[in-house]
């Protein structure tokens, strides 16, 4: 089967070269692709907005399966004009993609349907959400309601602190996404990310990862899309998945379809792990960046049968495993990110992939035939290891080998894992 997947990051190059190594794929085709990607698809520009040009790329090249990798698309209901064509789409309806695209609508569906998450209220003027912060005390969580490049939340230590996050999105600094603002109880613990596949009736849990979303080490500094992942995440024993499973994704699933948009997809769940449990913190409706990179490392099961059956609503005869080793992956990025950085600057041959050890490409581009940085995420190097303590050193071998004058990186990811390991808890 021909496949066209959609996106240029590190989790589309991850997904792509797992949806190569299937059987049943004849072309892989990725729109826009990046240079790694290049090495395991055929990278085609397609303007992802105009629903009827991928269309029509789709019927020209005879492709019955497009694979969506980030969120904007979705919410711009790219797999509805898909579907209506009669092409089988990875990947949730505009009205399902509400979970990420409004943190309102997904609080609104947590008080429905009794799921664990922060006691919260919606405004839409800065006087009244003023009033509630006052009323509540810090500290408190201020977010933008759409979607604002994972820039959008404010997490308030002071009641001042939350007064300015509010003006902030009031005043336009997210734009449209800070038109409405949800306030929300501040959730102490240990965060998780969980993955769970989900057809619209059936579910599949995948596996879980922790990320690394501060620039600098020791967690600190401003936040980024993520400067690396590990998984699994020990924090999610198999008590804590089970719960996740019942009081959170479960009630989830049933209340999307119960409210007239089944989710058909990946339920990305940003968890907190406090004292009584699993607590909602976000939902994402597709993969995580670099959190995919660590999941396919580990996967050994063929992707591009999961993604079908999760399209097709053939979960019930599906199943997922999983090496039991922990991937880490720790992000490259160019000199100044998150903020401004230099583009197009040179990267020399990268080393190549060996049995545990493999690079996927982000924002990378070849000019006149020579690899170069072009975003600020470039490269994420990624290892195995019989625990997180030895992927990291391997993952950290591997990028000592990257000749990137203008990159920098984390260089403590996995650390508390790695410091409960040495404790002997782990
Ligand atoms: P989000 O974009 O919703 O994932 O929020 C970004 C980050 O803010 C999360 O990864 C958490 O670290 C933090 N955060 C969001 N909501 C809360 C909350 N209710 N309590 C504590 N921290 C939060
Ligand atoms: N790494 C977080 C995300 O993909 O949203």
């Amino acid at each position: 089967m021909n496949v066209l997947l959609i996106g240029s990051g590190g989790r589309e190059h991850a997904l792509a070269w797992k949806i190569a190594q299937s059987p049943k794929l004849t072309t892989l085709y990725a729109a826009p692709g990046n240079p790694g990607i290049a090495e395991c698809a055929t990278c085609v520009t397609l303007n992802v907005d105009d629903h009827a040009a991928v269309i029509s790329f789709c019927r020209e090249k005879s492709i019955p399966f497009v694979v969506v990798g980030p969120e904007a698309p979705l919410v711009a209901g790219l797999s509805d004009a898909l579907r209506a064509e009669g092409i089988a789409v990875f990947g949730p309806s505009a009205a399902a993609a509400q979970l990420e695209g409004s943190k309102g609508f997904t609080k609104d569906l947590c008080a429905k349907y009794n799921i664990p998450t922060g006691a919260y209220q919606r405004f839409n003027n800065a006087p009244k959400a003023k009033a509630y912060v006052r009323a509540e005390g810090a500290p408190i969580v201020v977010k933008a309601d759409g979607l604002a490049a994972g820039k959008g939340v404010t997490v308030a230590m002071t009641v001042d602190e939350a007064c300015a996050a509010i003006d902030d999105c009031f005043e336009g600094a997210f734009g449209e996404a800070g038109a409405e603002v949800v306030v929300e109880a501040y959730l102490d613990g240990e965060e998780a990310s969980f993955f769970c596949l989900c057809d619209g009736t059936t579910l599949l849990a995948l596996a879980s990862a922790q990320d690394h979303k501060r620039v600098g080490d020791g967690d600190t500094g401003p936040n980024t899309g993520g400067m690396g992942a590990y998984s699994p995440a020990p924090v999610m024993t198999p008590e804590i998945v089970e719960r996740t499973m019942k009081e959170i994704i479960e009630p989830t699933m049933r209340g999307m379809a119960a409210d007239g948009h089944p989710f058909s997809g990946v339920f990305f769940a940003g968890l907190m792990i406090t004292a009584k449990g699993p607590e909602l913190i976000e939902y994402n409706v597709r993969f995580g960046d670099p959190e995919c990179q660590v999941l396919m490392m580990r996967l050994k099961s063929d992707l591009l049968d999961l993604l079908l059956a999760t399209a097709e609503g053939r979960l019930q005869d599906a199943s997922a495993e999983w090496r039991d080793e922990t991937a880490l992956t720790v992000v490259m990025a160019s000199k100044g990110y998150p903020g401004s950085y230099e583009k197009n600057t040179p990267i020399a041959a990268l080393p190549q992939p060996t049995e545990t050890q493999r690079i996927f490409h982000a924002g990378t581009a070849l000019k006149d035939g020579a690899l170069v940085a072009t975003g600020g995420r470039v490269l994420n190097v990624t290892a195995f290891g019989q625990n997180v303590t030895e992927a990291q050193a391997r993952a950290y071998a591997m990028a000592d080998q990257v000749d990137w004058p203008n990159g920098f990186m984390r260089h403590d990811i996995g650390w508390r894992a790695v410091a409960r390991e040495n404790q002997g808890e782990n």
